[in-house]
């Protein structure tokens, strides 16, 4: 929800007509008081479910933002945690609230790492990378693994077909699409181009070995299935000969 500590309606149509970078600058010092930065309620319920599939070594948040999946490594990760993003405003705010991580201002579409990372996350980012771009993003994190290293994170459930939460994210990309041809330049925000057949899909084709674990502690539907996911994306060990 927004609250009197987040932007106004105005600064929120300035950033939407920025571009992807600028905006998430503009927005970096309201953006906590936002419901775009990930819930703690789903980092806690995330933390939960990795904790048995550790441990974990050094650590790396794709498009952290503000540090909201900084935690999260720390509380699972024995090594370095490092956040990346290509908003300085936002790596501002990031580098105040973890002073202890390492921070790299990088876009996510060609990460500057070597392979050493044992576990990557990402949070609230993936609407921002259409089909093609996030086929090179899974490639770049596969890269910057470590082999038997572990790409994870939260994917929840799509909200039934008809429901009010259906159409709002239905109307929202609708707009953005209208907003797209016609103004430069282009701010990349979808919330339904990230659905789980075709992203399993293309992190199989990146070279990972892809699994699901439900989010118990988020609950289940009305049909059994779990409220949200967590996808473990596993870059497999090299051979030895
Ligand atoms: C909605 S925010 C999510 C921030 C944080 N992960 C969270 O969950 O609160 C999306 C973030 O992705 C970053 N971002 C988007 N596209 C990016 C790219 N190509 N490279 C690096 N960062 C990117 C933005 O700068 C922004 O900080």
């Amino acid at each position: 929800m927004f609250t009197p500590q987040g932007p106004s309606l105005r600064e929120l149509a300035v950033q939407g007509l920025s571009s992807v970078e600028h905006g998430y600058d503009l927005l970096a010092d309201a953006f906590d008081a936002t419901p775009f930065r990930t819930s703690d309620r789903l980092l806690t319920a995330v933390t939960r479910t990795l904790e048995p599939l550790g441990p974990f070594d050094s650590g790396l948040d794709v498009c952290c933002g503000t540090g909201a999946g900084l935690g999260v490594l720390r509380a699972v990760c024995a090594g370095r945690v490092t956040g990346v993003d290509f908003s300085t405003g936002m790596l501002g705010r990031a580098r105040d609230a973890h002073p202890g991580a390492d921070l790299v201002r990088a876009d996510a579409l060609a990460l500057p790492f070597a392979p050493v990372f044992d576990l990557a996350v990402s949070f609230g980012a993936f609407g921002h990378f259409l089909p093609d771009a996030q086929r090179t993003l899974f490639g770049q994190v596969h890269a910057s693994l470590r082999p038997g290293g572990t790409f994870a994170f939260p994917l929840p459930a799509p909200p039934p077909v008809g429901s009010r939460l259906y159409w709002i994210l239905w109307g929202f990309d609708a707009a953005m699409r209208v907003r797209n041809a016609v103004w430069r330049p282009p701010f990349v925000m979808y919330y339904r181009t990230f659905r789980l057949a075709d992203v399993r899909g293309r992190l199989r084709e990146a070279g990972f070995d892809v699994s699901l674990t439900p989010v118990e502690t988020l609950g289940r539907r009305e049909d059994g299935s779990p409220r949200c996911r967590l996808v473990v994306a596993r870059k497999p060990q090299e051979r030895t000969a």
